[in-house]
């Protein structure tokens, strides 16, 4: 049976059921990337909570400059404008706390288990289902705005991937075996990423971190992790309160790790 499909702003609102999240919205057919929008809106004023939705994006960006592609309609592409009042260093866990929460969302909705990867992949069976990238703007050390962009796969079968993401990636359909209104998995994922921000606002990050370290597909397993083009080894040991990701090396000493590339060891 066919699904709507539409992600206009009207649709949106009438199910949204958040406070603050997607009260605004900016629709925008096709753009380079909602993150670049959203962030052009931040430095003009745009405020809390503003989502910036498109069908497709032309030059959508993953971390560490990668690219993030997406079929036309296919799937949930989105930014929000955050205005956190925390030190602009204690972002990180942010984007860890929206990680795991998506992954609730997801699970409740596939009836699957759902992991997630440090720091910011939600995955299914070892496959990505959904990544998010945070930007954002200080001034001095306090965050001016953080621009929280998220892309979930929502209506690809395994054949519609790339060739060379198939193997990596996963959707909702792909997953559950039928499509699903794009519409109606954004409202979920928006109250259940408002729910966890007024939790990590309210109490910190470290009641969460227990909830992410259980989600952790990579805990206990070695891993490669690369910083500035240098690789080294280790096995990952925990989550830290901060967000940081604590390794133990091969060499026996601890490191956390803030901001770099962790791939599992095959
Ligand atoms: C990653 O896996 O490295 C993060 C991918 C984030 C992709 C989303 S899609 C919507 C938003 N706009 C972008 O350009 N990127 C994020």
């Amino acid at each position: 049976m066919p699904v709507d499909n539409s992600v206009l702003p009207g649709d949106i609102k009438a199910l949204l059921s958040t406070r603050v999240f997607g009260q605004r919205i900016y629709y925008i057919p096709e753009v380079d990337s909602t993150n670049r929008a959203a962030v052009e809106l931040a430095r003009s004023g745009e405020a809390h909570g503003t989502l910036v939705i498109t069908d497709f994006q032309t030059k959508g960006r993953g971390r560490f400059n990668r690219s993030w592609l997406s079929d036309r309609g296919r799937n949930l592409m989105f930014s929000l404008i955050l205005r956190p009042d925390i030190p602009f260093g204690a972002v990180l866990p942010v984007t860890l706390a929206f990680a795991v929460s998506i992954g609730q969302t997801l699970e409740n909705l596939l009836d699957t288990n759902v992991g997630v990867k440090w720091p910011n992949d939600v995955m299914v069976d070892g496959r990505k289902i959904c990544g998010i990238l945070s930007e954002g703007a200080s001034e001095g050390d306090r965050t001016r705005f953080i621009v929280v962009g998220i892309g979930i796969n929502v209506n690809v079968e395994r054949h519609e991937f790339p060739e060379e993401i198939r193997r990596i990636a996963c959707s909702c359909s792909s997953v559950a075996g039928r499509r699903f209104d794009r519409k109606d998995v954004l409202v979920r994922v928006l109250a259940s990423l408002e729910s966890a921000y007024d939790e990590f606002v309210r109490d910190g990050f470290e009641a969460m971190a227990a909830r992410f370290k259980a989600k952790l597909t990579i805990l206990d397993r070695p891993v490669t992790y690369t910083s500035r083009g240098t690789g080294s080894r280790g096995t990952v040991v925990d989550v830290g309160s901060d967000g940081g990701l604590i390794v133990e090396t091969d060499e026996g000493k601890r490191v956390v790790l803030y901001d770099e590339d962790v791939s599992v060891n095959s």
